[in-house]
Order: C-alpha cells, then sequence, then structure tokens
C-alpha cells in the first residue's frame, strides 16, 4: 500500500469533485458562448460556478477570471499588469515565490522593467524591514505568496495590504486552502488553482479587483469580458467550485487533524541525528526538512522504495538537481539546500499512514546516508 504525502504538488480528487466530474462529463453540454438552449444551459453553469467562487472569496462576480490554473493566473496578474505600465516602472516579488511568478518577473526585466526579489529571513518569512528599503516611487507591483509550497511559511500579506502605497499587490494563494484565504480588501489579485484543493489540474481562477485591467496573455475571444480568451471550461469551473467550498466546510476539521498528524510526525523526526526542520510559522499542512549528510535524490528513491510519495520541495524543479531557491534565500548553504524533504498532508491522510512513516524514518534516512556515501 503506497502512502501519498505530496498533497501540496498535488491533492487526489476530493469525492464530491469526482462525482460532479462524473456527472458533467455524462452530459452533453454546449459551448458557453453560443446563442441556442445547449449554450444558455451551458452559461447558467458557468456563472453559477463564478458566483460560488466570488462568494467563498467574499468577492465580486465580475472580479473572478477563470484561468487554466495558477500559473496562469499568476502570469496574467504579474505580466498583464506590469505591462501596462511604462517601461523603467518597478516590480518586487519575493525571493521565494513559486516559479510561476519568479519567472513572469525575471522575463519582465528582459523587457526593461526594474525587478528585485524580496529577502527572507532564516525561518522562511519575508524581511519586511529589507522589503520596505526596496520600495521606490516608481513601483507599481508586489507580489507575494500567502502561504510558501516548499516550507509552508505563512508570509505576512495582510502588513502588505495594510500598508499605505501606490502599488498593486498580487497575492499566490495556491497554498493556503486549510488556513483560509486571506481577506481580500487590500488585496489587487489573487490566484488560486484547482488541483491543491482536491479539484482537477488544468483549473483556476485570477481575483482582479473592480476597476482594474490587464493586458490579456491570451488574444482572439470576447470571453471573461476581454480579458482570457477561450472557449469557457465549464467544468473545469464547476470543479474549481465545488473543491473550494468543500474546502471551506471541512477547513475547522481538517485544520485540527493535519496539525495532529504533523506533530506526530515531526517529534519523531526530529530525533534522528543530524535532522533539521525548516520554517517557523507555517500551513499544518507542510513539513520540511533535510538530514545532514544526505541529499534529496537518494532519500526520495529510498522512500518510494518503501511506498512512500514524498517530493523536494516545488514539483515543478524536482526533476533537476539544483539546490531548492527556496531555502538557499533562507540562508542555508547549497548542501543543505540539495537535502530538502517535504511531506505534505491533506484531506485523505490517515494517521495510521502518517504513524507508518514516523516510525521508519530513521532507517530509511540511514539506509539513503550509506547509499549517498557519506
Ligand atoms: C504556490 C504555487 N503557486 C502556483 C502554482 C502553480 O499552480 P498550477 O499547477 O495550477 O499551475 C503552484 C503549484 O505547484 C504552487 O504551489
Amino acid at each position: 500500500m503506497s502512502i501519498y504525502l505530496d498533497y501540496a504538488a498535488t491533492a487526489p480528487l476530493r469525492p464530491e469533485v469526482r462525482a460532479l466530474l462524473t456527472r458533467c462529463y455524462n452530459q452533453d453540454w454546449g459551448n458557453a458562448s453560443s446563442l441556442h438552449r445547449d449554450g444558455h444551459a451551458a452559461r447558467m453553469h458557468f456563472e453559477d460556478a463564478r458566483e460560488r467562487i466570488a462568494r467563498c472569496l467574499k468577492a465580486k462576480v465580475e472580479e473572478i477570471i477563470f484561468t487554466s490554473g495558477a500559473t496562469e493566473a499568476n502570469n496574467l496578474a504579474i505580466l498583464g499588469w506590469m505591462r501596462q505600465q511604462p517601461k523603467g516602472s518597478h516590480l518586487i516579488v519575493s525571493a521565494i515565490e513559486h516559479p510561476s511568478a519568479w519567472e513572469a518577473a525575471e522575463a519582465l526585466s528582459y523587457e526593461g522593467y526594474q525587478l528585485d526579489f524580496a529577502p527572507v529571513s532564516r525561518d522562511g518569512g519575508l524581511d519586511l524591514e529589507a522589503f520596505r528599503a526596496l520600495l521606490r516611487e516608481n513601483t507599481r507591483l508586489v507580489s507575494l505568496m500567502a502561504v510558501n509550497n516548499e516550507v509552508g511559511t505563512i508570509q505576512p500579506v495582510e502588513e502588505l495590504a495594510g500598508l499605505n502605497r501606490s502599488w498593486k499587490l498580487h497575492v499566490d494563494a495556491v497554498q493556503s486552502g486549510l488556513l483560509g484565504w486571506p481577506d481580500l480588501s487590500g488585496i489587487d489579485m489573487l490566484s488560486l488553482s484547482a488541483h491543491k484543493l482536491g479539484g482537477p489540474v488544468g483549473s483556476g481562477c485570477l481575483f482582479l479587483k473592480q476597476g482594474l485591467r490587464l493586458a490579456p496573455l491570451l488574444m482572439g475571444g470576447a470571453q471573461e469580458d476581454h480579458r482570457r480568451a477561450g472557449t469557457s471550461n465549464v467544468v473545469a469551473a464547476l470543479a474549481l467550485a465545488e473543491a473550494m467550498e468543500v474546502t471551506r466546510a471541512r477547513r475547522t476539521e481538517e485544520v485540527s487533524r493535519v496539525t495532529e498528524l504533523r506533530q506526530g510526525l515531526e517529534a519523531e523526526l526530529s530525533d534522528i541525528p543530524g535532522s533539521v526542520r525548516l520554517g517557523s510559522q507555517r500551513s499544518p499542512h507542510i513539513s520540511s526538512w533535510f538530514f545532514e549528510g544526505v541529499r534529496a535524490e537518494p532519500l526520495l528513491v529510498r522512500l518510494d522504495l518503501e511506498g512512500i510519495s514524498a517530493s523536494s520541495g516545488s514539483a515543478c524543479s524536482s526533476h533537476s538537481l539544483e539546490p531548492s531557491r527556496v531555502v538557499t534565500a533562507m540562508g542555508f548553504e547549497p548542501e543543505q539546500a540539495r537535502g530538502l524533504i517535504r511531506f505534505s498532508f491533506g484531506h485523505g491522510t490517515t494517521s495510521e499512514e502518517v504513524e507508518s512513516v514516523a516510525r521508519r524514518m530513521r532507517q530509511i534516512v540511514d539506509k539513503a546516508r550509506r547509499q549517498d556515501g557519506t
């Protein structure tokens, strides 16, 4: 029996979402832009999904733009906003953003925009003083994630939202399903993804505060009020709405259950010689570690042989041997950052699974250490 502890990479479908998808794919729907009755029915479902998502976020319906996921939402927010600003304008993204925000910002630096990466402290939280020092008169955008995907640290989104400012604030809230989505007052844009909440891959949205306009990335259609062209993905939108509603309804129960599971695992892991736990203020669903003298790769292989699925931080970069950018930004050595192992939990994780991993970890680390030749 395999044990899946990689919810931060993607969560298994929630049963409610699976049932919804089965129902949806057994129906023949029209194109939500068509004028006939099938198109009208599709449009009704699509707008119903938008309304439900807006209610979950306490947003207005016209503030929700459907996307193919959070990579697109992050790209749309950062590129779409900055490309309307004069060349030379300044933006700041934190040094621990997901590659979909980080690389979009980096692309802008090649287009003539000024970019700074805001540092984090060793505990994985944004260094607010250093951040303030980076602000300039021509700063137009700041992008900060609510919860980091590699180490789970909670970022000071509220503090930034409360600042007296002329720049816009974009928040990647992909990993804050368990903690709760941030209060939108003071936030201008916010990205979400269905598959981290028990929905399908390929579905997400961007909240865009009423009155703001973005330069679209996808052109060639009037969908999403000309902000994102392409035939409306009705099923993806409904699945996102369902995943968000179920996440919201179960939050209190899941937070306390997952917190307890993580505590049990962490008590065992911290007894392993040379183990280091990363991050202080964290979302309960992530527990990231390195074990002195062993790289992530042999350890993940060993875990996999034992039927345990964990990861080395961001799934997007886990096939590369590069040290984790997040862990080096926290001030650890590249050698240590190469050892990052992330366990992440969610709606389907059981205490038997976590106890079984906790019991076996010391031996697994020992074997991986020997194999790694250190
Ligand atoms: C913090 C964060 N932002 C963005 C993304 C990208 O989301 P998607 O897979 O929907 O493109 C992820 C997924 O790994 C993530 O963890």
